[in-house]
């Protein structure tokens, strides 16, 4: 399946806030928020529409509305800095959070919690993950796999930053789910992290000291 990589000058512009060590997390989160309204865009664009009829004042105009219900699934911590610019354009959409960490000896994921209903309806036409970070992929794919099992059709990943070993990780486990990220940097360093990256994503966005 498809993987966008964002060329908007808005993300590459945010995403240079967003790797400078000397960001402080007030404008981190800021800069997080102004790049997922663009990938939100781009995330967004094959959502299906219907037509119906809309009286203005003078006549009657072609109108559209959103055909299904959207879910929004954000990993937590980190991807709860891009929840807000989807509820922008989807302001009527599900969230169900999920809570996993990754052990930073093994860098699998840990599951934690999810708020992933045990069986989703089938007006849920889109379930859309939001994670900054695609770096090993195995947390994209736990929260892939646990929202497969639940129901659910369709699928997309939204990222901010991925590894190639991520990337293809992701691609080859679930092929039918179109990832779009603001860019691919060159590779994993030996404790998991993305380089040159941004550093730990969570961390940065909500420092505990
Ligand atoms: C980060 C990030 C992803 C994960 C990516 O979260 O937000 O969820 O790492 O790594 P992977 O692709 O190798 O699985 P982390 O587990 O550090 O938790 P945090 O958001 O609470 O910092
Ligand atoms: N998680 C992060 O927050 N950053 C990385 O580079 C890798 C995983």
């Amino acid at each position: 399946m498809s993987i966008t990589v964002s060329q908007h000058p808005i993300v590459r512009t945010a995403l240079t806030h967003l790797r400078d060590k000397k960001t402080t997390p007030e404008v981190f989160r800021r800069e997080l928020h102004r790049l997922s309204q663009v990938l939100a865009v781009d995330a967004t664009q094959h959502l299906v529409i219907d037509g119906y009829s809309v009286q203005t004042p003078l006549a009657k105009a072609p109108g559209f509305e959103l055909s299904g219900q959207q879910a929004l699934i954000p990993i937590m911590r980190a991807g709860s800095g891009m929840l807000a610019a989807f509820l922008g354009f989807l302001p009527n959409a599900y969230v169900w959070h999920m809570t996993m960490s990754r052990n930073e000896e093994t860098l699998e994921p840990e599951f934690h919690g999810s708020k992933v209903p045990a069986k989703i309806a089938p007006n849920i036409d889109t379930c859309f993950i939001l994670d900054p970070m695609l770096a090993t992929g195995g947390s994209a794919c736990l929260a892939i796999d646990y929202v497969k099992k639940a129901g659910a059709e369709r699928i997309v990943f939204v990222g901010v930053l991925g590894a190639p070993e991520g990337a293809a990780r992701l691609q080859n486990a679930h092929p039918d789910v179109p990832i779009i990220i603001g860019a691919m940097d060159e590779r994993l360093n030996e404790h998991g992290y993305i380089m040159p990256g941004l550093g730990d994503a969570g961390d940065r966005l909500f420092p505990t000291t």
